[in-house]
């Protein structure tokens, strides 16, 4: 076997790794961890530390770790047949049923779903689609997609585009020019801090439409958002966002993609985060729970509107020219079949429900009162504790003080990893849907801990 030491050096010498400082990683500054195994909300690493993920990897091992129901599906699917296409109309048992159990579950208003691979390639699709579909209707010019500023689509060209955060752009020469942003549906880091929730709200809406009529609504094709802001901060819409937003679309004939590969299949508490919100979407973008990541597939799942101008489409011009070798992928399909089933039998989406309003109320207890802790929210089984400098001025830390990387460490040293999210001091939490009370209490007393070390005992 591999000793540690061999294993390290490797991992420095060959392997570029994601989102990592990759100059300290090479130099080995920055320490390689080897996981192992898992099992519920825990996982293993080398060593035999054991760890509460109160992340669920990147939140998307939502039945959590070591499910025999999923693993076994896998093996017996790539025994049977480890691959064939999905083009011109080819299909395997696993894929077929899929499809049907995640249309069973979407909207009402939706009509037929296409499989990917991940989250960034699922909403590149989406781009191409809505493109294709003006086009189809003859109107060329109208284009541009509208994102939110924090919001999170992935890390291609143009998925990388449409994500709000600066770290994804700086020296990448993104945005691309067909992406433009709006605000940031942020009630916690409003300008005003005299605003009511109301007013912000109607503010988000005013600022989208003025954005839309300085561009001209004949250019514009679609809003991207997530249902909640994930990695651009864990923040709720405040109330009444998603109405006031869609019916800015609807007045300029603007296409909804929700976004929900993270609040796909439970997150919040409810199937999915369209039915949480009253977003009625034309495309769904899903992924992460899908599988919950046993196997990488995400998919697109298209209304009735859209799909009837795609098969216009390919009546007009012939076979849509659009797929990957992998899409709906067999293994990856029959991941998703055991996943949903396993959802469902065991009572997970009602579970992160209960969970959740458990969860976030006890952190809320815990350190809502604290001088540093500026907002703790949450909805469902996402969480996030945001720290500030001064509580009554709001004020926030200097960035070059890494109050958040800080606090996602102290909880590591008690074997629990929560994740500090890359703009802000703010700590997110998405455990596995199948948290129990006992691991919440874990969480939070680690999370308690950790406050208490970084900031020293009130
Ligand atoms: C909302 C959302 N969309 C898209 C993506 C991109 O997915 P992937 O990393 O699988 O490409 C993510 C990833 O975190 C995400 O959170």
């Amino acid at each position: 076997m591999l000793t540690n030491d061999q294993l390290a050096q490797w991992d420095r010498e060959n392997f570029f790794h994601p989102s990592t400082h990759l100059a300290q990683h090479a130099r080995g500054e920055t320490p390689t961890r080897v996981i192992t195994g898992g099992s519920g909300v825990y996982i293993e690493d080398r060593d035999g530390k054991k760890m509460l993920d109160g992340f669920a990897g990147l939140y998307c091992v939502n039945v959590g770790y070591g499910r025999p129901e999923i693993s076994e599906a896998i093996a017996a699917q790539a025994k049977e047949l480890a691959y064939y296409h999905s083009y011109v109309g080819h299909g395997t048992e696993a894929s077929i049923t899929l499809s049907k159990m995640v249309l069973d579950r979407a909207p009402s208003n939706m009509s037929k779903v296409y499989f990917g691979l991940g989250g960034s390639d699922a909403n590149e699709t989406n781009v191409k689609l809505v493109w294709y579909y003006n086009n189809v209707l003859g109107r060329p010019e109208k284009k541009k997609i509208i994102s939110r500023w924090r919001g999170y689509h992935g890390s291609g060209l143009v998925t990388g585009s449409l994500t709000g955060l600066e770290l994804f752009h700086k020296k990448f020469d993104l945005p691309l020019s067909q992406v433009i942003h709006t605000d940031a549906p942020y009630y916690f880091r409003r300008p005003d801090l005299a605003q009511s929730e109301a007013d912000f709200t109607a503010q988000c809406a005013s600022e989208l439409e003025a954005l839309i009529e300085r561009e001209g609504a004949d250019t514009i094709a679609a809003f991207i958002g997530e249902p909640v802001l994930g990695t651009g901060g864990i923040v709720p819409p405040p109330a009444g966002y998603w109405a006031a937003i869609q019916a800015v679309l609807k007045k300029h004939d603007i296409l909804l993609i929700a976004d929900e590969v993270v609040t796909g299949f439970g997150r919040l508490g409810s199937m999915m985060g369209s039915d949480h919100y009253g977003i009625e979407a034309d495309i769904i973008t899903i992924a992460k729970g899908l599988t919950s990541a046993y196997a990488p597939l995400s998919g697109s799942i298209i209304s009735d509107k859209v799909w009837k101008v795609l098969e216009q489409g390919t009546d007009e011009l012939g076979p849509i020219g659009h797929g990957w070798t992998y899409s709906a992928h067999p293994i990856g399909a029959a991941a998703g079949v055991a996943n949903l089933d396993l959802i469902d039998r065991l009572g997970l989406v009602g579970n992160a429900k209960e969970m959740g309003a458990y969860f976030n109320k006890a952190l809320a207890d815990a350190l809502g009162s604290h001088a540093h802790v500026g907002d703790v929210r949450g909805e469902g089984l996402l969480a996030a504790v945001e720290f500030v400098e001064d509580k009554e001025k709001r004020t926030f830390f200097d960035p070059s003080r890494k109050i958040g990387p800080a606090m996602a460490a102290a909880l590591l040293e008690q074997g629990v990893i929560a994740r500090a999210m890359p703009q802000g001091d703010i700590l997110g939490f998405a455990p596995p849907l199948c948290l129990t009370r006992e691991e919440a209490d874990i969480i939070v007393g680690a999370t308690v801990k950790a406050v208490e070390k970084v900031f020293g005992a009130a």
